[in-house]
């Protein structure tokens, strides 16, 4: 079975097995099966934060649960759950059209729901904790079902409980979230308000937000329908302040966010840029012209390429500045 179009990279492998789920019967009985038991399991939702580097010697699931809807509501908040096998971003045209806040900054992000809690996706000023509520999930072993709070997910930047102890232990089949009736907005990112300025809208609703988020996103991540990618392909790595001070000295523009008292976030794509990575091109893969914290395959490209060249980024950032890049996404 080829992953190709299961994957936005695009890369070319092959599973052994490959199973389709539609529900949490239908996965618990795909789980009762001795020929699955034995199977090494790999649950896929969008694909889209996954870099395959050869074959998956084992069953590859594919999550097609289905299904948004608003449970109960106070004068405050309503809760929404949703299959773990919707597009994300129908999800997020889903609370716009019901008039409920919280996942406008999050528009356009690809992927499924249910993959989003795994990596704690953010973007533009909020990550998917600000507005997650619960998540149930299936147990590979048992086929159990199970209910994670937001405590017992652990979120943290890009990262969950199922990144650590509980990774590829659980299958996400619904998530809850917990959507603002009484809008407020979050344009804190510099790029949202430019656009907002540019459209002429002196109040943002959460319409405006989205459509900024949209454009900002349009303009500066290639779309993988056309351009094979994931997403960024490092995390933005996190820095002592002191260590910052110093390397400012060498490099006066050098940008960073507080984290803490005691560290800042670097933007990953402004050291790879540095290093001269930005619009690399090495035969059908690379570095993407507009942001050079995504690599990209231009068609055809092995996941061992790309592997490859994100070693030789992190060893040339790490060469430069003696700041390490940490994968984002998973390499497999
Ligand atoms: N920058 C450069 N050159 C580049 C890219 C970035 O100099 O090629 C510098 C600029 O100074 C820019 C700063 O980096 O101001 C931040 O760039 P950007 O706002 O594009 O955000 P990012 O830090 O590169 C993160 C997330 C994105 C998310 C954006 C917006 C991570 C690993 N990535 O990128 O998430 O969309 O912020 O909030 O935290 C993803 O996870 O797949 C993803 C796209």
């Amino acid at each position: 079975y080829s992953l190709k179009p299961y994957n936005t990279f695009g890369i070319d492998v092959k599973a052994k097995f490959f199973a389709r789920f539609q529900t949490v019967e239908e996965l618990q009985e795909l789980l009762k099966l001795p020929e699955v038991w034995q199977e090494e399991k790999l649950i896929l939702g969008g694909g889209s934060n996954i870099l395959f580097t050869k074959d998956f010697n084992g069953l590859v699931l594919l999550n097609s649960i289905k299904g948004m809807q608003v449970l109960e509501q106070d004068d405050e908040f309503a809760y929404v759950k949703a299959g773990g096998g919707e597009a994300w971003h129908d999800l997020v045209l889903f609370a716009l059209k019901e008039q409920l806040a919280g996942l406008e900054n999050l528009s356009l992000i690809p992927g499924t729901v249910g993959a989003a809690p795994l990596q704690n996706i953010g973007a533009y000023g909020v990550e998917l904790k600000d507005v997650f509520h619960e998540l149930e999930a299936i147990e590979l072993a048992s086929g159990e079902p199970y209910i994670f709070d937001h405590e017992a997910c652990r979120f943290g930047y890009r990262d969950s409980i199922f990144k650590n102890e509980a990774k590829g232990k659980y299958v996400v089949t619904f998530v809850t979230f917990k959507l603002r009736k009484q809008h407020q907005v979050n344009t804190s990112y510099g790029a949202i308000q430019e656009v907002l300025r540019d459209m002429k809208v002196q109040e943002p609703t959460i319409q405006d937000v989205s459509v900024a988020v949209c454009a900002i996103r349009m303009s500066k991540l290639p779309d993988p329908k056309e351009i094979g990618n994931a997403g960024s392909f490092f995390k933005n790595p996190e820095i002592p302040i002191l260590k910052f001070d110093l390397l400012k000295e060498t490099y006066p523009a050098m940008p960073a966010y507080p984290v803490s008292e005691l560290t800042v976030k670097v933007p990953a794509g402004w050291l790879i840029e540095q290093c001269g990575w930005k619009g690399k091109v090495i035969q059908n893969y690379g570095v993407h012209k507009n942001q050079a914290l995504v690599l990209v395959n231009y068609g055809g490209a092995a996941g061992g390429d790309i592997r490859a060249l994100a070693y030789e980024i992190i060893q040339s950032v790490k060469e430069k500045f003696g700041i390490e890049l940490h994968p984002e996404v998973n390499i497999l």
